[in-house]
């Protein structure tokens, strides 16, 4: 098992830069996973960790030795792919100990090897079957036996999951989940998938156009956004965006959109947000809207009021999607013609009701307009 340690790693096509200025160690054991959108850069970083492709600038390093220059295979680490890449025509016996005949393995060592990474992954019934006898998360299982024989220091995972249809996606995610706290070996994942980030991860690396964009464990993410990218890529339903102002109302700094007003937490805001007024965007996530009462309504007001104070909004219900345990409202309000509300369930609501939605200004997050990045602290 061992370190690895990412020092500055850039990708560079010609011209092209698809991997900029990667700095990341990650620890013995730790499960990490690279997420963002498609072409973004996740698989090249993987690839150039796995020494299946060169880097063009800086240093990859694991268990303390500079691999930079190292071949994959002296580089002792297992990588499992989307597509399994198993041998169509050799049983999954075979397919899991064939690395091992290459290697010369003693055929003792290769069958004690084969069994114990079959136990591991549920597949010794298995063992007599081709790949076209499979499932795919069977596939996937003896896709990941394979690596798991070799036992390396680090496994690379790309997508391994992406494949398998959405409920047998969610039983292997989980199963993954738990071979990793029994075996204990460092995993590095890459998905486009913020569930399987949020769920997998003891710390996620959110990409997007080739830079990480944040760095840290799910909830520092989920609850402190670096910038507005990151905040709509993680969390489902996503986070809603108000387009409005900062500004300053009777000495306090507030958030203003057309049609209300909200306090902002002085002491989260860096001086230099509030310095002019200037064009933001507010953040909320639909968890930390509610569907006001009554008098909720009754005391609505667009003026401005102490920091702490839920304020409220009047909105209209546009859609109402049913999940089972929790209803989302998508609703609109002068400011937002989309805005998403988780609240429990509900069944008394009405598409073209009106709701008046308070939020809770300690829940709110705030962006630069200009840049993007996050007006607060933590
Ligand atoms: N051989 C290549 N030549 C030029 N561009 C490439 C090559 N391989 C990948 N890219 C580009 O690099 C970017 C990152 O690709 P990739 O790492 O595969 O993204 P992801 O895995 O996040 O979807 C993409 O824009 C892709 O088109
Ligand atoms: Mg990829």
């Amino acid at each position: 098992m061992a370190d690895i340690v990412l020092d500055q790693v850039h990708k560079r096509y010609g011209s092209l830069t698809v991997v900029e200025s990667m700095s990341l160690d990650i620890k013995d054991g730790e499960f990490v996973v690279f997420v963002g959108p498609s072409g973004c850069g996740k698989s090249t970083t993987l690839r150039m960790i796995a020494g299946l492709e060169d880097i063009s600038g800086g240093r990859i390093s694991i268990g303390g030795r500079d691999v930079t220059n190292l071949e994959p295979k002296d580089r002792n680490i297992a990588m499992v792919f989307q597509n399994y890449a198993l041998y169509p025509h050799k049983s999954v016996y075979e397919n899991l100990a064939f690395g091992m005949r290459m290697r010369k393995t003693p055929k003792a060592e290769i069958e004690q090897q084969v069994k114990w990474a079959a136990e591991m992954l549920g597949i010794e019934n298995l063992l007599d079957r081709k790949p076209r006898q499979l499932s795919g998360g069977q596939m996937q299982r003896v896709s990941l036996g394979r690596a798991l024989v070799r036992k390396p220091d680090a496994f690379l995972l790309d997508e391994p999951l992406s494949n398998l249809d959405a409920k047998l996606r969610v039983h292997m995610r989980e199963e993954l989940g738990l071979l990793h706290k029994r075996i204990g070996t460092s995993m590095v994942y890459v998905t486009h998938d913020q569930v399987e980030a949020m769920t997998l991860g003891d710390r996620i690396v959110v990409m997007h156009g080739g830079k990480a964009q944040q760095i840290g464990t799910p909830l520092e993410i989920y609850d402190s956004p670096a910038n507005v990218f990151v905040a709509g890529f993680l969390g489902a339903p996503e986070m809603n965006f108000i387009d409005g102002k900062v500004c300053i109302n009777e000495g306090k700094p507030c958030f203003r959109a057309a049609d209300f007003e909200i306090a902002l937490p002085e002491h989260r805001l860096s001086g230099q947000a509030v310095r002019q007024e200037r064009a933001a965007t507010l953040g909320i996530r639909p968890e930390h809207i509610r569907l006001g009462a009554a008098e909720a309504a009754a005391t609505s007001s667009t003026g401005s009021k102490a920091a702490g104070d839920p304020i409220h909004i009047q909105g209209k219900v546009r859609l109402i999607e049913q999940m089972g345990a929790q209803t989302v409202l998508v609703c609109s309000t002068p400011a937002a013609q989309h805005l998403r509300v988780l609240c429990e369930r509900l069944h008394d609501v009405a598409v073209a009701a009106p709701c008046t939605l308070s939020v809770q200004p300690d829940r709110i997050h705030l962006f630069s307009k200009e840049t993007g990045e996050s007006l607060l602290s933590p």
